[in-house]
């Protein structure tokens, strides 16, 4: 069975509570949380309040990535907030390793993610210190844009690795997930499926989380 991750960018922000409460029912394993400073990629989406707000309206396991330069300086008011699991982009400025040390000290799950152009192989070094590792299936920025299939190599990659290691380390994928290729994406080794357009974009979003998560 996939884990789902509905990510609430493609939700209704004037009914956010709604939308997430649905998606927590209908069996969503995390929900997806997309930050956005308009530096790091070219939008600006939620921030810290959204966050807070959410952990008020739910007990959903919160997957919080951040698409933002300075991680270093809002990891810790974002897991304030009551964020569960921080992505923190393999390309953003800092020291990761510090990065992964803090968020592990609170008791939070830390991940890594990388964009589209970077190799899988730029983040073995830290799989031992990793709860999940994020491959972007799409340049980030923006919902609603096609599944980079190069990203599945990256996928099988790095689901070698960490079995030839023995962690349990989870992958996740994000970008472009929809019914037609989560097999397939599920196949190469990927735990956990982010869905934004196919989840709040379907008639019926319900249907579509119990559908992607019984792959
Ligand atoms: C893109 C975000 C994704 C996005 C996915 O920068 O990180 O989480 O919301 O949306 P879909 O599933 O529509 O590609
Ligand atoms: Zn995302």
């Amino acid at each position: 069975m996939a884990k789902v991750s509905p990510s609430i960018l493609s939700a209704d922000f004037a009914n956010l509570g709604r939308d997430v409460k649905m998606a927590v029912e209908a069996g969503s394993d995390m929900i997806h949380v997309d930050v956005m400073d308009g530096h790091f990629v070219p939008n600006i989406s939620i921030g810290v309040p959204v966050v807070k707000s959410l952990r008020k309206a739910s007990d959903g396991f919160l997957d919080v990535h951040l698409m933002i330069s300075q991680p270093e300086k809002y990891i810790d008011a974002f897991m304030d907030a009551g964020a569960d699991l921080i992505n923190i982009h393999l390309e953003a400025e800092g020291n990761m390793e510090a990065m992964i040390a803090r968020v592990k000290s609170r008791g939070k799950k830390a991940a890594l993610t990388i964009k589209p152009a970077t190799p899988a192989e730029a983040l073995f070094p830290y799989l031992p210190s990793l709860d999940m590792v994020l491959v972007m299936s799409v340049e980030p920025g923006f919902g609603g844009q096609s599944f980079m299939p190069d990203s599945l190599d990256k996928v099988r990659t790095l689901r070698r690795e960490i079995n030839r290691q023995g962690l349990d380390c989870l992958i996740e994928i994000d970008g472009g997930v929809n019914l037609k290729n989560a097999p397939e994406i599920v196949a190469a080794g990927t735990d956990i499926l982010v869905a934004g357009s196919a989840v709040f974009g379907a008639a019926d979003p319900e249907d579509a989380i119990r559908r992607l998560k019984s792959l």
